[in-house]
């Protein structure tokens, strides 16, 4: 697993082209995302992860949008998009949504894009989100989450200390990330037809955070491999046994 300085660092190195690479993949995620919180007008709504910005278009005018981001190259970006659009309700600041700078019950809702498997530890951010977010408010999350199929299991797993350096981690399933957070989410949609991306919508209880993660355990292709080399091996066996019979 990486660490913080580690992701800031590799996002201030996408933000150039972040929007042309990723705009086409997360675009129907955003939209199903934004539709699911259903923003009001005056209300306060925080995006943690704002990265350039993307989001921001998909919210009416008439709310108070606050994004924060870690990475200052990635929140330019942003800038330079509010600038252009002269985006006056909306407010975007520097900062970790582990430790996020605001009093409790400051929001009435609050996004997480694209962000809870770019951080090393979600459990953290979910606390903090049910912090600033007012008691029965929205806590709205679209991401990735490990896939059910056992063959596409072992290649997330297999790729996960990869992909952890380009910034972000394919190991978390959607039941560790409830368990560990404590969420019940009112609602869990598919956004696309494979399954790459869902929509959590939750309500805020304010309960408290589950338990810690467990440590992933070692996942080295050979592990995969081996378990996979069983299976062919049971089925080798059982035509054998067969064709004996
Ligand atoms: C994959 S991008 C998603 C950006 C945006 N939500 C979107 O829909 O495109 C993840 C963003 O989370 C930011 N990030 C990662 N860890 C963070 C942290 N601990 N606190 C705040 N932002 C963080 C990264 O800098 C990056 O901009």
């Amino acid at each position: 697993m990486v660490g913080t300085a580690y992701i800031e660092w590799v996002y201030n190195f996408y933000a150039g082209v972040y929007d042309v690479v990723f705009e086409r993949f997360f675009k129907a995620g955003r939209h199903s995302a934004v539709a699911e919180l259903a923003p009001k007008p005056g209300e306060r709504i925080l995006e943690v992860g704002v990265g350039t910005g993307a989001c921001i278009p998909l919210f009416p005018t008439n709310v108070h949008f606050t994004g924060i981001d870690l990475s200052q190259g990635m929140l330019d970006e942003a800038h330079e998009k509010s600038r252009v659009e002269g985006w006056k309700h909306v407010r975007l600041l520097k900062g970790d949504a582990t430790k996020l700078d605001f009093p409790d019950d400051s929001f009435d809702a609050v996004l997480a894009a694209y962000f809870i498997t770019t951080v090393p530890d979600p459990r953290a951010v979910v606390q903090e989100m049910k912090r600033v977010c007012r008691r029965g408010g929205r806590l709205v999350f679209v991401n990735h989450f490990m896939a059910p199929n056992t063959f596409i299991n072992d290649v997330e797993l297999a790729l996960a200390p990869l992909l952890w350096r380009v910034g972000w981690r394919s190991d978390l399933k959607l039941p560790d990330f409830l368990r560990m957070t404590n969420l019940h989410p009112e609602r869990v949609q598919l956004v696309d037809r494979l399954g790459l991306w869902r929509t959590l919508y939750c309500v805020n209880h304010k309960n408290a955070a589950g338990p810690e993660e467990e440590k992933p355990k070692r996942t080295f292709i050979p592990q995969a491999l081996r378990r996979w080399g069983k299976r062919l091996a049971t089925v080798r066996m059982r035509k054998t046994e067969r064709v004996r019979d």
